[in-house]
């Protein structure tokens, strides 16, 4: 990583990084890394920035770059601003054979993104995703937290609504 500015991680941020730092050995602070990443991201807007990176690494202990490698392999870390609501749509085997094409190609239509982009009123990120485990629900979606199973176009219609309305 290049020279980045560089910032603190508050104090609530810190602490619950403890709670999953406290479960590993002191050998092995680097476990805690993808809980870390999960804290840090929903405390700033849902993506990680550069000095965020930086920030993990040094309060974990890590280099910068195993920070980074993780951060831009795992797609449930976003390191460009996204939208409001994240829309993780499973397209894994299961889902995949209960109508998963369909509800992407709904979803599509309905907020005109394909899947990665962000709808132009920054409501909605749209995100393809491998199995989330909720395969007796599929096709199912994720959307920030919560997972919406057994969907239809017209659940996810219904879904879409009571978001916007939120
Ligand atoms: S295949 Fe979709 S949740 Fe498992």
């Amino acid at each position: 990583m290049n020279e980045v500015e560089k910032i603190e991680l508050s104090k609530k941020v810190k602490t619950d990084i403890d709670y999953w730092l406290k479960k590993f050995p002191e050998t092995q602070r680097q476990s805690a890394l993808l809980a870390a990443l999960h804290i840090v991201q929903d405390a700033h807007n849902g993506y990680l920035t550069p000095p965020l990176m930086e920030a993990i690494a040094a309060y974990i202990g890590i280099p910068a770059i195993a920070v980074l490698e993780v951060a831009s392999f795992y797609m449930m870390y976003d390191l460009k601003p996204t939208g409001k609501h994240k829309l993780y749509v499973c397209t894994n085997i299961a889902c995949q054979l209960r109508g998963a094409d369909e509800i992407m190609h709904h979803l599509e239509k309905k907020l005109k993104v394909k899947p990665g982009e962000t709808t132009q009123d920054g409501r909605f990120t749209l995100k393809e995703f491998e199995c989330l485990g909720a395969c007796t629900g599929a096709p199912m979606m994720q959307i920030n937290k919560d997972y919406y199973e057994n969907l239809t176009p017209e659940k996810v219609d219904k879904i879409l609504v009571s978001l916007v309305e939120s």
